[in-house]
């Protein structure tokens, strides 16, 4: 099992490409030696005393248990600063809010409409600021999505990822992380629907091995993949477009025939939560390829890795795998 080396306390984290690639890397080798940690039943209550905010102006079902119980598992506190008390920016402005935050607790957690209100919230506060979703980016979905790619073929050698459907934040997110490990990826997205041009530009300039193909025909982008992933076709906050979107969609579903022009035992992913019938089908997100589950439960191994390196650092991975049998 290798030991994270890369310590990036007291950083941000509002897009994959925060981190560097070792960064990436470091997040994944540690996430490994949680779960095995958590699995074993061993302690690893290495944030005592540490607390997370947790903001969020969306709904969530992962990312607020994920990191909740991913605290607690390490001997810290989260506290739900639920919306309708917070009002962020109405009661108060955002920057006050960084200000006071920073005054109690250690790190914050915030899932966002417009990614500028994290930037706001990073630049006021002191104290590491964590995207837990906004209008352009998904990192913590990425890292557990890499962690469970890795986990399924071993490393990310010869793989593959097609992605199928809106290009919009989770796209975004996996195109940078996909691009700074060097995993070839083709999207296949509907005319007005693709992926930030920020994003592909930043990923081919930043770093060498990145390989994004966009193409319209979702049978091309999967053919031969060894990852079809997709996301809702109405992500939260843009639900008056439900008609449209519908419509611009329909032909980007991920079903069986889709499936059967990937790689034989390719693997499904998905965010979740999904809207069964549209962006998949039941067969296929039940099916036997599908890693949904996986993805889910690596939301919380990969968070809380992420976690301790933004708190504490690396180093503390030592101590606790030197505990695991
Ligand atoms: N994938 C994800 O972020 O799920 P939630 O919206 O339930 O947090
Ligand atoms: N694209 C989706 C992701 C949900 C985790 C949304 O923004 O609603």
């Amino acid at each position: 099992m290798k030991i994270p080396s890369i310590s990036m306390t007291g950083r941000d984290l509002l897009a994959i490409s925060d981190l560097t690639t070792d960064g990436l890397r470091s997040i994944l080798e540690g996430a490994a030696i949680l779960k095995v940690a958590h699995k074993q039943n061993i302690d690893h209550s290495v944030l005592k005393n540490k607390s997370l905010a947790m903001i969020f102006e969306k709904p969530s079902l992962r990312t607020r248990t994920t990191f909740e119980v991913g605290m607690l598992q390490l001997g810290g506190h989260s506290i739900d600063l639920a919306q309708e008390h917070l009002q962020l920016g109405v009661r108060e402005s955002i920057s006050d809010i960084g200000r006071n935050l920073a005054r109690w607790v250690d790190i914050v957690m915030a899932r966002v409409f417009e990614h500028n209100t994290l930037e706001k919230l990073a630049s006021s506060s002191s104290i590491p600021v964590i995207n837990g979703l906004s209008d352009r980016s998904h990192p913590c979905q990425i890292l557990a999505d890499l962690f469970t790619i890795m986990e399924t073929y071993g490393d990310f050698r010869d793989i593959t990822v097609a992605y199928v459907g809106d290009g919009y934040n989770v796209a975004n997110s996996l195109i940078a992380g996909c691009s700074m490990l060097g995993i070839p990826i083709r999207l296949s997205c509907p005319k007005g629907y693709e992926p930030s041009r920020s994003v592909i530009e930043h990923s081919l300039k930043a770093y060498p091995q990145a390989n994004i193909e966009i193409m319209r025909d979702p049978f091309e982008a999967v053919t031969g993949a060894n990852v079809v992933y997709t996301d809702s076709w109405i992500s939260m906050g843009l639900e008056k477009d439900a008609k449209s979107r519908i419509k611009a969609f329909t032909k980007y579903q991920v079903n069986k025939e889709l499936m059967s022009r990937a790689e034989n035992n390719a693997i499904f992913m998905h965010c979740l939560p999904a809207h069964r019938g549209q962006e998949v089908t039941d067969e296929v997100i039940d099916g036997p390829n599908s890693a949904v589950f996986e993805q889910a439960e690596n939301r919380l191994h990969v968070q809380k890795s992420l976690l301790v390196h933004t708190i504490n650092g690396a180093d503390t991975f030592k101590h606790i795998a030197e505990t695991l049998r």
